[in-house]
């Protein structure tokens, strides 16, 4: 996670340390869990909790113990409920490690072991220094909320993921964010043949390695007719005139990174999603031709939001977040339709059959689920993925999505009988993005690693390997 600029980190964090298996049901052959090694560390001075305490638990604890999840009743969230605990009582006795439930149970001495057997848990290093801040007499800020200052820089050159891909409508290019770039992949090359420039920022030598944004790109979305391009960052929207490759319209003024962008489907409003961790979810909508916004949600969701997605119709947008839920919303009211609970992690993303009956959403719990809009039941949930969910997208008209995830993989499924379509393999790291046409011909995909694959989407076959970094 170190390796993560700013922005990404919380978010980086919660997607990079799942390399455990899921605690699955049925899971026969349960093993014991050895306890967290306790090493002495070096440390000058008192830890400082905003700095070196609260980003731990803000990564590895907060998204199942703050906001409107406080699993054991606890909640991490603010200093005072941090010290009070959960159903077992107090959770930090300053000067007593041993007697915190905080350090007893992620040091895997005392059960239940935190976090849970799918999340990555304390390194060495983290628990020393949590054992020396409880030995320290636990301080925290007298302040309700820790921020982390937030610094808005050039993303490092060492960190070069694919965020977000999308399929040009002629389908003979691939627009992808990697890094703070966006870049033209001609599909038939396998080659960059054009970079889009904020000229607000300094040039590069090379034009197709120019910078789009400041910080690292978060999304990416094309209109339905293939002339505006969006792409979110840290605080940030541009649209782009994908023919002159020029800015039509900055948006601003957002909370946090913007990480979901959608489209209506007849193009002319954009929706967008984010939010800070653990704080309020922000969604707003723009229209595209002027840049102003025409709805504002307040506290759509109590954590960042993952995902948005118009009907096919334009009316309802569908959201989904870090608290776990999937909402539907009334365009351009802002009314809250319906409210859907089934994930028991992340929500990664959302999107619509094109009946306008049927959501399907993507998990950090490594499950695709499909919902009925009308009776607002769960028709089915649909595992296969080993690792989170990361991206969803339906192919067309056909009852299937697209996914990527985690495990390195893009996978096609009928959401109509949860059966397995195809695999897409050859990705060495964690996959962000993926896009398909929408006949279901050309796929694209990108993630940690910095190349973006282009297959073909009826047989499986990768097409072109490009590197982006
Ligand atoms: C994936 C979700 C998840 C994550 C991540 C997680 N927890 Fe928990 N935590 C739970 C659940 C579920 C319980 C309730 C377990 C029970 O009561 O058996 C719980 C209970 C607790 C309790 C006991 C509360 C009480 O009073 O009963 C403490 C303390 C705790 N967690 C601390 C942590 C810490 C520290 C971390 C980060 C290292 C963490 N948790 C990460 C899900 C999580």
């Amino acid at each position: 996670m170190n390796r993560l600029p700013f922005s990404l980190a919380v978010f980086g964090a919660i997607l990079w340390f799942s390399t455990h298996a899921p605690a699955q049901e049925g899971e026969a052959k349960k093993k014991e869990l050895p306890p967290i090694a306790e090493i002495k560390i070096e440390h000058k001075g008192p830890v400082d909790f905003a700095k070196e305490i609260w980003p731990i638990f803000e990564s590895k604890c907060a998204f199942c113990h703050s906001g409107n999840v406080k699993e054991g009743q606890y909640d991490m969230g603010t200093p005072d409920a941090l010290i009070k605990g959960g159903k077992r009582g107090v959770a930090v006795v300053p000067g007593k490690p041993e007697e915190s439930h905080v350090y007893t149970l992620s040091a895997r001495k005392k059960k239940p072991f935190m976090p849970l057997k799918s999340e990555e848990p304390f390194t060495p290093q983290e628990l020393a220094l949590v054992r020396l801040w409880i030995d320290q007499g636990a301080k925290m800020p007298t302040t309700t909320r820790v921020k982390p200052k937030v610094v808005i820089s050039a993303p490092p050159k060492t960190v070069q993921p694919i965020h977000g891909v999308t399929i040009s409508t002629d389908k003979k290019a691939v627009f992808a964010a990697v890094a703070n770039r966006i870049v033209e992949v001609d599909v038939a090359a396998g080659k960059i043949t054009r970079a889009l420039r904020d000229e607000q920022l300094p040039p590069e030598k090379d034009p197709l390695r120019a910078p789009a944004h400041l910080s690292l790109i978060e999304s990416l979305a094309l209109s339905p007719d293939g002339n505006t391009l969006a792409s979110g960052a840290y605080q940030e929207v541009v649209l782009w005139d994908t023919k002159t490759g020029k800015i039509k319209h900055r948006l601003k003024d957002f909370a946090e990174r913007v990480v979901a962008l959608a489209f209506s489907p007849k193009g002319q409003l954009l929706a967008t999603g984010g939010g800070a961790p653990t704080e309020e979810g922000e969604i707003r909508v723009f229209e595209i031709a002027t840049g102003k916004e025409t709805m504002k949600l307040k506290a759509p969701h109590s954590d960042t939001v993952f995902g948005v997605a118009f009907s096919p119709d334009g009316k309802i947008l569908a959201s989904c977040g870090a608290d776990k839920f999937l909402k539907t919303w009334e365009v351009p009211t802002g009314k809250m339709l319906k409210s859907f609970e089934g994930h028991n992690h992340h929500v990664m993303d959302v999107a619509w059959k094109s009946d306008g009956k049927t959501i399907a959403t993507a998990g950090a719990d490594q499950v695709i689920k499909v919902w009925n809009y009308e009776s607002g039941e769960q028709a089915r949930t649909i595992p296969g993925h080993v690792k989170q969910v990361t991206r969803l997208q339906f192919i067309g008209t056909k009852p299937e999505v697209a996914t990527c995830s985690g495990d390195q993989t893009v996978r096609m499924w009928n959401v109509d009988n949860g059966s397995s379509i195809r695999n897409f393999g050859g990705s060495t790291d964690f996959l962000y993005s993926v896009a398909v046409s929408p006949d279901g011909t050309i796929v694209a995909a990108g993630g940690e690693e910095g190349t973006l694959r282009i297959y073909n989407g009826t047989n499986g076959q990768l097409l072109k390997s490009v590197p982006l970094k």
